[in-house]
């Protein structure tokens, strides 16, 4: 059983150039599965919105959410940096609340660090966090909960005077203090600007192969989701295809009587 990794492992990683690799869970088991392969940071994304609970946008996922299911993610994980998203409302309204909100996230759901939406009009919430010992996360670009603001799940940045505005958010968060900062759909150039004028290291979602590391929606790229599929995401296996087939096989079994055999019965 190893030591788990601090944001200081990821920083050493980022300096010697090793690409930082992340994913999402939202459970025990998955984090589990995660953790033995080696990954080096579980993000418990507001995503879980979407991909779990079944809404359209992150928007309606609770605080409360957010810590039972950070809660469970910790419990399945010894070795990977633990990241729990600040959901809608939890951090925008003022700075105490923020306060309050990111270190329930520590204190009550055991996460090792918070990730929060937006750049330039975050700075002084990232710093206040940063001042009380709470690593933050940064993410800019394509940010979810801006939905209605962006008019959907677009590419954001290429236009040249976007792309500006993405790059400044960037440098805001990383000079606000943040450890880190996810780049989600953004033009790879503009990816790879941004990471070589950073000084800290960028984790890409549909942002190209030169951030410093990826992210992607685990249910998304175990092929869970069949009801948005983005071009960036890399299916690498279509489990809802084999479950479904699975579930199929056990109610045939049932109904013929080939299951319980011998062997599962008492
Ligand atoms: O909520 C989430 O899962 C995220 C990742 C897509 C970065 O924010």
């Amino acid at each position: 059983m190893g030591k788990a990794k601090t944001i200081l492992d990821i920083r050493r990683q980022y300096e010697e150039g090793v690409k930082i690799t992340m994913l999402t869970a939202y459970d025990y088991p998955l984090a589990r599965l995660l953790d033995r392969a080696g990954i080096d940071i579980i993000l418990i994304g507001d995503s879980l919105g979407t991909v779990v609970a079944g809404h359209d946008t992150t928007l309606p996922v609770t605080l409360e959410e957010m810590i039972y299911h950070t809660r469970m993610v910790v419990r399945g994980t010894q070795k990977a940096l633990v990241v729990a998203d600040l959901p809608f409302l939890s951090y925008q309204v003022d700075l105490s609340s923020a306060r309050l909100n990111a270190g329930r996230l520590l204190k009550e759901g055991g996460a090792h660090a918070v990730k929060l939406e937006g750049g330039t009009a975050m700075r002084d919430t990232i710093r206040a966090l940063v001042d009380m010992d709470i690593p933050v996360m940064g993410h800019v670009g394509l940010t979810p909960q801006s939905v209605n603001r962006m008019g959907g799940y677009r590419v954001q940045g290429r236009k040249e005077e976007d792309a500006q505005r993405i790059l400044e958010d960037a440098h805001a968060v990383a000079e606000a203090g943040a450890f880190s900062v996810v780049l989600e759909g953004v033009p790879a150039t503009l990816a790879e600007r941004i990471t070589a004028e950073l000084p800290i290291p960028t984790i890409g979602i549909g942002a190209g192969v030169h951030c410093s590391g990826q992210v992607l929606v685990t249910h998304d790229m175990l092929g869970l989701c069949d009801k948005f599929s983005p071009k960036f995401v890399k299916k690498y296996v279509d489990l809802a295809a084999l479950l479904g087939k699975v579930f199929e096989t056990y109610i045939d079994e049932v109904k013929e009587g080939i299951f319980p055999a011998e062997e599962h019965s008492f």
